[in-house]
């Protein structure tokens, strides 16, 4: 899991391939390089840490200028965070330089094979087993060698390679983990994600599985691995500056917390229609596969998705006459029940390239299982393999943490609940009527939850700032909610928080709340609210802190709590998005409080490529 660039063209290589790290550093930051040709020789730098740490270092000591180059940023998969493991990584006559994405299944073998032959190695990571394979296998003919290798690569990866002997030429491959060339005026670039490349070029092309791209300063070539030529269909990109600048936040985190009534417009925009929900995409879909009859349903996701996912279950079972399922998706792999052509499968993914997520979706395709795919990046590997893509319109998000993916996700969750119950004469159906007025509110009242909470949030962190422990309890929708919250404080305040059915908590767990321990207890679902005042007042009882989060005017939740949090009332299927507002909230201001980087938690990455 890692972020990968390349340039070549006719300036200066260096400034180009920092300038793209840096935008690609939520992929990983535990060490940064680049590699940089004057077209005779390579220079070469690494640096533990981000990419500014390695800028520092080039800034003291200068590597040779040059207007080829290769780059990286590392989330350590295999090996220590330190400079001999970090990309660039070459062979010992330093003939082959390569940076990686993904993972080599195979390394250990070839590595034996290798070291057999001769080869000495000076990293523990699986990826400096393909400058050797280059140079083992090198004919003098650049291309030709890289053909030979990468069939003896077993795994997923994307990859760019410059070789010191044609120094005119970087040569890029993907296999199942995201490489995009940029096309230039006398230049081309590669970047493993959109956003690096927007201020040099909006003309992509997305490599796709098994292509290879060779990138010259005058041409790019893509041809598949046999070496048949592909004419690349260009796509351009339209995403703004302001979607992807900070404007005047402090952090991405924040301001993607603030984008949320726009993204979530988004979702909606031209699929809410005057008393229906139209997704094209879907009925295009059942169409074609004459889907009539589905008797299960699982929703795939990991993290953050996998909540989104949990949400979407106990939604489609409320309205549907059919068993649905949430799985963890690197659990999905192992244990996903009977697979079949009636049972769909929908996977969530902010990215659409998480690796346990797309491993997911192979399986459920192996078995003719229908599979629907929800992302926020429609180009992904995710959004080109599912049989159905509904795309999830939040814009960028750079932040490692997810937010507007989570409440965008819900949002196309509930759109697709609602055209599954017709088309599968749910019994929820008369429900849609109501359900549809609330979404036409949606955007507006998540407006209002963040006008109502930010203060109160605000303050609530600083008093949290001395505590090790938190705990958040609910019900229902309100416990998925709760996995979230306490998923997001772990995340960016590396605060101990916990979630729990609040009627769980006499099974055990009471024995952890000691006086004065925050305790944030969701009440928003109208059918559990009596039992939910129950819980609350069983942690009162142990002196707990407790801040209830309730729809506004909830007396009887205010009376037995220590604090309250007013959210505007609507439709029991909404709440989660509503709630998790301020609930982000609080890990933004419980993360900068104490002084962390929230935009780049430790040891965390975005987009995890590997299984
Ligand atoms: C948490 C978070 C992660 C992601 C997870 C899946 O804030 O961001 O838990 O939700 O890594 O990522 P996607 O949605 O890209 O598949």
């Amino acid at each position: 899991m890692s972020g990968i660039v390349g340039y070549i063209g006719k300036h200066s290589a260096q400034s180009i391939l920092l300038d793209c790290l840096k935008k690609l550093d939520y992929r990983g930051y535990d060490s940064a390089g680049i590699a940089v040709s004057d077209m005779k020789t390579i220079g070469l730098r690494k640096e533990k840490g981000r990419v500014e740490d390695l800028e520092a270092s080039l800034q003291l000591e200068p590597i040779q200028p040059g207007c080829l180059g290769i780059g990286h940023t590392r989330w350590a998969s295999h090996g220590m965070p330190t400079v001999e493991n970090s990309h660039p990584l070459c062979d010992e006559e330093e003939r082959f330089y390569v940076v990686h994405n993904g993972i080599i299944e195979n390394y250990q073998q070839l590595k034996k094979f290798l070291i057999a032959e001769g080869h000495h190695f000076q990293t523990d990571t699986d990826t400096e087993v393909i400058p050797h394979l280059l140079a083992h296998y090198d004919t003098g003919n650049f291309e030709e060698t890289v053909r030979i290798v990468i069939p003896q690569l077993k795994g997923a990866f994307a990859l760019a390679i410059m070789a010191k002997d044609h120094p005119n030429q970087i040569i890029a491959i993907s296999y199942d983990n995201p490489l995009i060339i940029g096309f230039g005026h006398g230049e081309a670039y590669l970047s493993s994600d959109i956003p690096a490349l927007l201020p040099y070029t909006k003309e992509i092309y997305p490599i796709k599985n098994g292509e290879m791209a060779i990138l010259t300063q005058t041409n790019v070539e893509v041809k598949t691995l046999s070496g048949e030529k592909i004419l690349p269909k260009k796509t351009a990109v339209h995403w703004s500056h302001d979607e992807l600048s900070l404007q005047d936040y402090d952090h991405y985190m924040l301001k993607e917390i603030m984008e949320q009534p726009e993204a979530i417009k988004r979702t909606l925009k031209n699929r809410l229609a005057a008393g229906d929900v139209i997704i094209p995409e879907v009925e295009e879909f059942f169409k074609e596969r004459q889907l009539t009859d589905i008797e299960k349903i699982t929703i795939v996701g990991s993290g953050t998705s996998h909540h989104s996912g949990m949400i979407g279950k106990k939604i489609l079972e409320t309205m549907l006459d059919i068993p649905v399922e949430a799985a963890i998706s690197s659990e999905f792999s192992c244990e996903h029940g009977h697979l079949n052509e009636k049972h769909l499968v929908i996977v969530m993914s902010q990215s659409g390239e998480t690796a346990d997520t797309i491993s997911a979706l192979k399986n459920a395709k192996k078995f003719g299982a229908p599979v629907i795919a929800i992302t926020n990046y429609r180009k992904s590997t995710l959004g080109r393999k599912s049989d159905c893509l509904i795309y999830t319109h939040a814009g960028p998000e750079l932040a490692v943490a997810a937010t507007k993916a989570y409440t965008t996700q819900i949002t196309a969750l509930i759109l697709l609940t609602i055209v599954l119950t017709k088309k599968l004469n749910g019994p929820g159906e008369d429900k849609i009527p109501v359900l549809l007025d609330a979404l036409h509110s949606l955007a507006d009242d998540v407006e209002k939850c963040l006008v109502m909470t930010q203060d109160a949030i605000d303050q609530f962190a600083q008093v949290t700032n001395d505590q090790g422990h938190l705990f958040l309890i609910g019900r229902g929708l309100d416990y998925v909610l709760a996995l979230e919250g306490a998923l997001k404080l772990q995340e960016v305040a590396y605060l101990h928080a916990d979630a729990y059915a609040a009627g769980e908590m006499k099974h055990g767990t009471m024995a952890l709340i000691t006086p004065g321990v925050p305790v944030i207890a969701l009440a928003t679902q109208p059918h559990l609210r009596d039992k939910a005042i129950n819980n609350i007042k069983e942690v009162k009882a142990r002196d707990a802190y407790v801040v209830g989060v309730t729809t506004t005017g909830d007396d009887e939740v205010s009376a037995v709590v220590d604090e309250v949090l007013y959210i505007p009332e609507a439709h029991p299927f909404l709440m989660p998005i509503l709630a998790a507002i301020p609930l982000q909230l609080l890990a933004y201001y419980a993360g900068t409080v104490r002084g962390y980087n929230v935009d780049r938690p430790r040891n965390l990455a975005k987009s995890l490529t590997v299984e």
